[in-house]
């Protein structure tokens, strides 16, 4: 009998449009490993700002990221991101990171230092025993993984999407994140081919989930 196969789920959207809940709701019910590609961008951009680099003057940026060395650690089902044997604490969720991530993240060296990284985290979920990957971001279904086994794009109006984010007691303007991330040159945010598109607005996660999981389901038994 042939094994089960192995999957990588893509899921792509705009800031607080559910992508981090259902990925972790996904990920316990197909036993797949999670990586948050969010929270490498705010890494690598922590640790940016703890060097001296600004996005507006590449060579500083060139040199800060010349001698990162990035790790993962797996902590339960969620693949954590290490800079120089160090995982980041909470500073990357405050203001300071979220009004300068999509500065940085719009730059092609720093998005290239994270690309192997990325695709790299589908061989830690196989060695680590996980049915697959899923991983969430703003390029995973267009760039990171395009052959992914499935594709989902989600999104939320802007005012709910500001309201969650306060709800989590963040300061974040995800209207202008979006605008940044999806006027880029470099893989900009933006709804991968194929990929099935979820408007989160009035739906809770466990429904979001449940959308998502049954879409992967129907697929799997008739493999
Ligand atoms: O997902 P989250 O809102 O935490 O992402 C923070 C920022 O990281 C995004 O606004 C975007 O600028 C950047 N990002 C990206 N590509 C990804 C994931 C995140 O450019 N795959």
């Amino acid at each position: 009998m042939p094994g089960k196969p192995f999957i990588i789920v893509a899921i792509d959207g705009g800031a607080a449009s559910g992508k981090s809940s259902t990925a972790s709701a996904l990920s316990r019910r197909f036993n797949l490993l999670h990586a948050d590609t969010g929270s490498y961008y705010r890494a690598v951009t922590s640790e940016m700002l703890k060097r001296g680099a600004d996005p507006g003057d590449l060579a500083s940026v060139k040199a800060a990221l010349a001698d990162l060395r990035l790790g993962t650690r797996i902590d339960g089902r969620l693949a954590q991101i290490e800079i120089a044997g160090r995982r980041p604490g909470a500073e990357i969720r405050s203001r300071e990171v979220n009004e300068a991530v999509s500065h940085f993240a719009a730059i092609p060296e720093l998005r290239s230092a994270l690309l192997s990284y990325q695709r790299g985290q589908a061989a830690a979920a196989r060695s680590g025993g996980f049915a697959g990957l899923v991983m969430e971001g703003r390029d995973i279904g267009s760039v990171i993984f395009p052959a992914a086994d499935f594709r989902f794009f989600l999104h939320a109006d802007p005012a709910e999407r500001e309201r969650r984010r306060v709800r989590e007691g963040q300061q974040d303007r995800v209207a202008e994140r979006d605008r940044l991330d999806s006027t880029r040159k470099t893989a900009p945010l933006s709804v991968p081919d194929g990929a099935v598109s979820i408007d989160t607005t009035r739906l809770t996660i466990a429904e979001v989930a449940d959308r998502m999981a049954s879409v992967i389901a129907r697929s799997l038994e008739g493999a």
